[in-house]
């Protein structure tokens, strides 16, 4: 039976060391501040929004968000964009995604400061992390990253295969993997004899949106998997809310891997506890300040 990786509590691990790079900062006069942007009223946006907000004061950051309805126009939203980019108590700009769709996104996602660019959807940044340079890095891949790094020490020479090529999960993690010496592969929805591709992997990330699509007999024995999935099966009963599972089959992978993270509790805490790392890190860059050691690529 493979080992079931915590990543909530990791994550809880994670939160702490940021609290006390924030408590480092703090005792020289400097609060990180970060400001999350809400448009219109998505419930799963809110709820995010909500935890993040949370999360944040939890550490001792300042938390500024700011809630506009729905039919804000793409000027408006970037004019809230060049005031937050131009204020000093604010190291990292997120603005929730998905936008309502009068508004432009890549538009307002290249009008974030990418110093501020938590997220690390800024093409300065994604091209920074491309070529190996000092980026701010997508929020789950680095705690994808970390998780890994945590459980098998060193990735070098190892055979990673990413299943998914979105721009903030697949692109970005394979460009970590490849940053620790990893043999990467991207595999995705297209991809022929997926389960050949998949079984030559040491390490499997699975970020394609699919419930259960991976399946025990998949995976090589022993691999280590990261499940990045968060999908909702309809549910059993009428008014029932449906049970939550990733993308890969736990009950079948769990008996082949050597470890895996499950869905709830793996990835998922890990990518706030990212953000917040990520703002920690941008408030030190900003103020000429050494990086917290262990919350960056
Ligand atoms: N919506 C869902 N996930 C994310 C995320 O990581 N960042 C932003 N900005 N919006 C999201």
């Amino acid at each position: 039976m493979a080992k079931v990786i915590d990543g909530k509590g990791f994550a809880a691990r994670v939160r702490g060391m940021v609290a006390e790079g924030v408590t480092g900062l703090k005792a020289r006069g400097i609060t990180p501040g970060l400001a999350v942007v809400l448009v219109g009223e998505d419930p799963a946006s809110q709820v995010y929004v909500r935890s993040k907000g949370r999360m944040t004061v939890e550490v001792g950051m300042n938390s500024y968000e700011h809630k506009l309805p729905a039919e804000t126009s793409e000027a408006d939203l970037l004019a809230l964009v060049a005031r937050l980019n131009a204020d000093p108590a604010v190291h990292g700009v997120l603005v929730q995604l998905p936008l309502p769709e009068q508004i432009d996104e890549a538009r307002v996602l290249a009008a974030i400061d990418p110093a501020k660019d938590v997220d690390g959807f800024h093409i300065s940044n994604v091209g920074l992390l491309a070529t190996g340079q000092k980026a701010m890095v997508p929020c789950t891949p680095l705690g994808s990253l970390m998780l890994l790094r945590d459980h098998l020490g060193s990735l070098e020479g190892l055979e990673a295969v990413v299943i998914g090529r979105s721009n903030i999960v697949g692109k970005p993690m394979a460009q970590l993997l490849l940053g620790d010496s990893c043999t990467v592969t991207i595999a995705h929805s297209r991809t022929r004899d997926l389960p050949g591709v998949v079984r030559r992997a040491d390490i499997v990330v699975a970020a394609v949106g699919r419930p259960e699509m991976v399946k025990g007999d998949w995976l090589k024995p022993g691999c280590t998997v990261i499940d990045v999935g968060i999908n909702r099966l309809p549910p059993a009963e009428e008014g029932g809310k449906g049970r939550l599972v990733g993308d890969v089959d736990f009950a079948s992978a769990s008996e082949v891997a050597g470890a895996i993270t499950p869905v709830p509790g793996g990835v998922g805490p890990m990518t706030i506890a990212c953000l917040l790392a990520n703002t920690l890190t941008a408030c030190c860059r900003a103020n000429g300040l050494p990086e917290p050691e262990g919350l960056t690529a």
